[in-house]
């Protein structure tokens, strides 16, 4: 059975992409994978100073944040996007971990409070995440209007809607798990 992460990469006061992460963890249960919700606003990481493997004394929020993430068979990155671009919390940890994310299969959510669903985001995130050799799969799932779209809790107002446009991105990152596990074995 896959075991998937949900990032949760938002640490913004009020924040509204949580509520994503809510939903795709829900929906990666639903499969019966197990989920494990990182969420980096609990977790409130120091700003990045060196990789993890070069820090001779990472604190434990950093260590444990790893380990959950190396446990991983997949990535559902789930992102708000700001000015374009990646919100300095995920870059933070996606540059702190370097080695851990390659070959990882990585599904990407881009959210946005605006009508174009965090494309610009999407398309930002591709470069990081490849010169670290992450898997990225097609397609992303974009989210306009966040605060239109889904609750608190992450319940969307139109569920079958959403559960169409994140299907094919848990078919997509199923896909590259079970390749990742059938060349291990
Ligand atoms: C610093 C900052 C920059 C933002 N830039 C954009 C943007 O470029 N495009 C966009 O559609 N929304 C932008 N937004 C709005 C976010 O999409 C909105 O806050 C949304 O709820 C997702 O972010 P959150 O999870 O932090 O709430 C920005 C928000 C902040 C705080």
């Amino acid at each position: 059975m896959p075991h998937v992460v949900i990032l949760s990469s938002s640490i913004r006061i009020d924040r509204a992409s949580h509520r994503v992460a809510l939903f795709m963890e829900h929906k990666v249960r639903e499969r019966g994978w197990t989920a494990d919700l990182i969420d980096l606003n609990a977790l409130q990481f120091p700003l990045f100073e060196e990789r993890l493997k070069h820090l001779p004394d990472p604190p434990a929020s950093v260590t444990g944040f790893a380990d959950r993430v190396r446990r991983s068979d997949g990535v559902v990155i789930v992102s708000p996007e700001y000015n374009g671009s990646i919100p300095a919390s995920l870059k933070n940890v996606i540059d702190l971990l370097t080695d851990d994310w390659k070959g990882r299969p990585v599904a990407l959510c881009a959210v946005s409070s605006g009508a174009f669903g965090g494309s610009q985001l999407t398309m930002q995130l591709l470069v990081p995440l490849w010169k670290i050799k992450a898997w990225v799969v097609q397609p992303a799932l974009q989210v306009p209007k966040v605060k239109e779209a889904f609750d608190e809790q992450g319940l969307p107002g139109d569920a079958e809607a959403w559960d169409r446009r994140a299907a094919p991105v848990l078919d997509a990152i199923a896909w590259a798990m079970e390749a990742n596990e059938r060349m291990r074995t």
